[in-house]
Formats: structure tokens, sequence, C-alpha cells
């Protein structure tokens, strides 16, 4: 059992008011435990994901408080598409899912070791949608006999990317800003691997996304989707505090990248791993694997062969 605070300490005033606050919500809420008959506020096992869950939902409270204006007047529209501008205040949102490595610890471990032995031959690897690079960068750290390109729709930050190799000296990879729902002809056939962490559901086209990917791998080339995979829909996801961060999560902030035009596909985070799998099919893939996070059982990473 993981104790918190003792009861006792609790109604003491070496206990703060705001943690004490914190607690009793976290308690009301069943998150945390506490009987008449006890003398501590506990974390049950079975809750901890969903403590972990609502600590990382807490540090987006304040990105999600700028936009709620914005997301109401949307949500009042009919046709909300292309409403929200959402890059001034995207970058900062990237910054904070790095910001505390406990939050994602698991970045590069969510690949499997199949890429890896790929990867340590010398190998032609993309990442889109790849941000300030913390994936592709650790990817291109590592594996030095492969080459690698960072990619994202916006530059910003890709010179993050960019500052951070040069500061590690690391010398195979280039950067290069692309959309990639329209992806330049050079790249047709020309990589064996191709990842995509937490961007095809954020996209206003992305089947047409997919068709690209598939388009610029090599034959037998494998795609790397990682993405968040809720099982089950609404029904199966009750009282989930992990879902209950993504569908809070996919409100503020993934609805709004996705709708830039009318007829955006708008998915969301919680699109469901059975339309994610239905997807890639589609566009040509075949499902070789699939695993979950250590750190997070929705982050799933669907790998794909052409
Ligand atoms: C939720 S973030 C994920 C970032 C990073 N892959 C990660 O795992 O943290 C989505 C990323 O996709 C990028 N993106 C959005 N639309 C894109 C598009 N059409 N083409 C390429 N990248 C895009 C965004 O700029 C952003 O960096």
């Amino acid at each position: 059992m993981n104790v918190l605070v003792t009861y006792t300490e609790y109604f003491s005033p070496k206990v703060c008011p705001y943690v004490r606050e914190i607690l009793a919500s976290l308690t009301v809420g069943e998150v945390t435990s506490v009987s008449d008959t006890s003398t501590k506020f506990h974390l049950p096992e079975d809750h901890q994901q969903t403590f972990v869950a609502l600590s990382v939902l807490s540090r987006f409270m304040p990105l999600f408080g700028m936009r709620y204006n914005n997301i109401k007047a949307c949500a009042q529209q009919r046709n909300p598409g292309g409403k929200i501008t959402c890059q001034n205040n995207f970058i900062y949102f990237i910054y904070m899912m790095y910001s505390n490595q406990k939050i994602f610890p698991d970045v590069n471990l969510t690949l499997t070791l199949y890429c890896v032995s790929i990867t340590e031959s010398g190998i032609s690897v993309a990442e889109f949608g790849c941000a300030t690079g913390v994936l592709v960068n650790k990817l291109a750290s590592r594996f030095k006999n492969s080459t690698f390109l960072g990619s994202d729709i916006t530059g910003k930050p890709l010179e993050i990317a960019r500052a951070d190799a040069n500061s590690r000296g690391i010398q195979n990879i280039s950067y290069s800003t692309d959309n990639i729902e329209n992806l330049p002809e050079k790249y047709n056939d020309s990589f064996d691997w191709i990842l995509t962490r937490f961007v095809i559901h954020d996209l206003a086209y992305p089947r047409q996304a997919l068709n690209q990917i598939y388009q610029c791998l090599k034959p037998g080339g494998i795609f790397s989707m990682i993405e968040v995979g809720l099982e089950g829909g609404i029904a199966g996801n009750i009282a989930n505090g992990t879902s209950m961060f993504y569908y809070s999560a996919s409100t503020f902030m993934c609805i709004p990248e996705s709708f830039r035009q009318p007829d955006s596909a708008a998915l969301g985070a919680t699109w469901g791993a059975s339309l994610a799998r239905e997807m890639v099919v589609k566009a040509g893939f075949t499902i070789i694997n699939e695993t979950a996070s250590h750190t997070d059982e929705k982050e799933i990473h669907f790998v794909c062969q052409k």
C-alpha cells in the first residue's frame, strides 16, 4: 500500500492547505482512498495509472485554460473548422510533454527489437511530425550506421532539434519542413523505416498521410505508427484515468489541431485502436506487431509493413 499522508498529519498545521485540498479532491474522486477506520490516506495499486494520468493532466491545465474561450466558441458553431490558431502555443505543449522525463520516460523503449536490429545494419529512417526531435535524435545518436531525417510541418521545433543534434555532435541526421499529407516526390521509395508518434490522429487528412507514407517506403519497409490506441470505445473506458486524460487532451489539443479545414477528419486522440488498424490496412500495410508502452498502456506501437 502506498501511504501518502497519515490522517493525523492531515489535520495538523504541518500539512499545507493546498496539499490538504488536493488530497481531499483526489479522495472524493476515488483516486486515493481513506476510510473511517483508516488512519492513512493511500493510493490503491489499481489506481496508480489514474494517479499518474491525473498528474500529467494537471500540467496541461494552464494550456487548456488559455484555449477555453476559443474551444467554447467553436463548440457552439455548426462548422468550427479552422477557427483556432494552434501553432502559437503548440510549441509550449511540446515542451511540456518532455519537461519532465518521468512523464514520458519510455519514448525510445516503445520501439521493438525488430526495428532495433534492422537499424544496426545501416538504413534510411524518417520521423514525420518529429517536433523537437526527442525521438529521432535519440535514434540517430544510437544508430550511427543509419541516416535519419527529422521532419515536421512547423519549422520552430526543428530549430530546437537541430541545436540539440549539433550540441551532441550527431552528424547522421538532417531536418526538413514537410507536410506529411503531401510529401515531395523525391521521398518516394526512399526510406526503410518511417516513424510517427502521436501525429496521424492530429491530421486534417490522415488517410492521405498514410498513403503518402506508404509511397515513401521502400518495398518491405516498416512504418512504426506510435499512437494512442484506446480499445472498447467510451463504454470500455469508463473511470479509466488515462482515458480521461486522453479525452480531455483531445478536446483542447487534438481536435483543434486537426480541424483546420471544414472537411477535416478531426479524429482526436481517442480515435481508437480498431479504426487505426483499419486505416493502415486500407493504405496497403500489413500490421506485423503491436506493443504497448511500458509506462502508458494506451500508447501503442503499431508495426506496419509495406
Ligand atoms: C502531438 S505532436 C507529437 C510530436 C512528437 N512526435 C511527440 O511524440 O511528442 C504532433 C506533431 O505533428 C506535427 N504535425 C501536425 N500536422 C502535420 C502535418 N500535416 N505534417 C507534418 N507534421 C505535422 C506537429 O507540428 C507536431 O509537432
